[in-house]
């Protein structure tokens, strides 16, 4: 009790003032302060005791952080791999309104850009997954101020571009190569020397195609073995601008270079292939600083600042697309899926959906915080085979798991070509899903660049039995998926890594009408 209520020792007299100076903050955070006790309150009172798990597990994961933090331990350590096993029994339909979480790839930018900018960033609908909180933990062992994430909620005191902090070791990263690859490009720009090494999977990732651009730029990166992490980026040296022409549709290299083009004397620029996800262009602009696109090059200087801004993170569009799928290929299924970002470089679903025959309709849209927004009605559908169309493959890079569930339930052949970036993902998924695929029944090969899988048509039932995601959240997502349309179990190995992405998403998918029962 001493110890907690130490600060009610010290003078009233400053209390009064400082809770005066500072009103209008401290009254919001009373508010939500009250607003959580209530919510407390209402889950013990309901013997709701999962909620009440939940507050108590956030509370104790925090006080362990600031343990860590005293003893200048990096908080994220290596997990231990769980081994988490689905099994989805046959169910029929998906029915109800919901909102999947918060996207991905702009939660990471959130944590980067909001810890870079100058004054408090609110983030709102923030994932709380395992890939965006190692970006967050990373952060803050660079000695960022970060509160939360509580509910989506994150407030990050930002250290202005030249305040970050030497890190107390290597920051682990997990299975996210988001991550590793836009942190290469930062810390490019940094005074000291960061080493950063991942999972299983993220350790067998590509991490030349971050690390050879940095090096025209000036920068001293070591890797591994191949090109793969841990990847060692040396601080101190000068940066230049170049220009850059990407040899593949990659955002995550774009994002990278233009990164470290903060830090890089001159001007910066990169040519894309193909267009790719802007989230970091239209972030950065959010924050303040000038950002020139201009066709299918993006080009920005160095010597700006970030000011910090409010971030409202739509919902995953790449989450939303099992339920896209799985609406589509399950007779009688209508559900709506709330707030999704609906950005132009990440709709491929949608287009590629609607060209098999899918029944979709994009509801209410708006913009929000600087990126399009919308609700979306999926219907089930009977959908036919196509030849995919190239321009729309780096659209739709990450839905492609689920795509290839939705053309092994269509009518027809469906053909795949220019995607090769799908064998580099966190499980070459090309191979990975024809495996799969196989096991259940469908006839499917797979090519360099794609697939070629024959549809069993609008009658036709996947067959049970046992497929292994690789540890990819998208696969076992995909394979969950799968069941709305199978005639027996399907056993899915390797599923903990759901959590990277897609917190909840069983008992989100379970309240829709999936089967699925989770073995650990
Ligand atoms: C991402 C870019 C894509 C995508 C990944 C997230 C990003 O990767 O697959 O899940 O946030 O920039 P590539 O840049 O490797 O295509």
């Amino acid at each position: 009790f001493r110890d907690f209520t130490r600060i009610a020792a010290s003078s009233p007299v400053m209390w009064r003032d400082i809770f005066s100076a500072n009103k209008t903050q401290i009254l919001k955070k009373l508010d939500l302060f009250t607003h959580d006790l209530h919510f407390l309150r209402a889950a013990i009172e309901a013997d709701d005791t999962t909620t009440v798990m939940g507050v108590l597990t956030r509370a104790k994961v925090a006080r362990d952080h600031f343990s860590k933090i005293l003893a200048r331990r990096a908080y994220v350590e290596p997990m231990k791999t769980a081994s988490v096993t689905y099994i989805a029994s046959p169910s029929s339909a998906l029915t109800g309104t919901f909102r999947v979480p918060g996207d991905k790839s702009i939660s990471h930018r959130s944590i980067m850009l909001g810890s870079l900018a100058e004054g408090t960033t609110e983030v709102t609908g923030f994932l709380e997954g395992e890939d965006s909180l190692a970006t967050l933990q990373a952060f803050r062992d660079m000695g960022v101020v970060i509160e939360g994430p509580h509910r989506g909620r994150v407030t990050i005191h930002g250290v202005g571009l030249h305040g970050l902090q030497p890190p107390p070791g290597p920051l682990y990263l997990g299975n996210s190569g988001t991550s590793m690859r836009l942190l290469a490009g930062l810390m490019a720009g940094q005074t000291f020397d960061v080493e950063m090494s991942g999972d299983a999977s993220l350790s067998k990732r590509p991490m030349g195609r971050v690390a050879d651009p940095l090096k025209l730029m000036g920068a001293v990166v070591d890797t591994a073995d191949g090109g793969r992490p841990p990847i060692k980026v040396h601080g101190a040296g000068k940066l230049k601008g170049i220009h850059y022409d990407l040899p593949m549709a990659s955002a995550q290299v774009k994002s990278c270079v233009l990164l470290a083009g903060l830090y890089a004397e001159g001007e910066t620029s990169v040519t894309e292939p193909a267009p790719t996800r802007d989230h970091t262009e239209r972030m950065l602009k959010g924050f303040g600083y000038d950002v020139q696109v201009n066709g299918n090059t993006v080009t920005l200087r160095s010597g700006g600042k970030l000011t910090a801004t409010n971030i409202d993170v739509p919902a995953d569009i790449s989450s939303a697309a099992f339920f896209m799928v799985g609406a589509s290929i399950a007779e009688g299924s209508d559900i709506t899926l709330e707030h999704v970002g609906m950005n132009p470089t990440r709709d491929g679903i949608i287009n590629i959906l609607r060209a098999m025959g899918g029944n979709i309709e994009v509801l209410n849209p708006r913009e929000v915080g600087g990126e399009p927004v919308a609700d979306i009605r999926i219907r089930s559908a009977q959908l036919k085979g196509i030849h995919i169309p190239e321009d729309q493959v780096p659209l739709a890079i990450d839905e492609f798991p689920a795509l290839f569930i939705a053309a092994a339930c269509a009518e027809g052949e469906t053909i795949l070509t220019g995607a090769e970036e799908l064998r580099v993902k966190e499980s070459d998924r090309i191979q990975v899903m024809i495996d799969g695929l196989t096991t259940l029944g469908v006839q499917a090969e797979g090519t360099p660049d794609g697939a070629i899988i024959h549809g069993l048509g609008h009658s036709g039932l996947l067959g049970g039995g046992e497929v292994i995601s690789h540890g990819d959240h998208r696969i076992a997502m995909s394979f969950a998926m799968a069941s709305l349309r199978a005639s027996s179990a399907i056993t899915i190995l390797d599923c903990a890594n759901v959590a990277t992405s897609f917190p909840g998403f069983v008992d989100l998918a379970n309240n829709a009408g999936l089967e699925l029962d989770v073995l650990t």
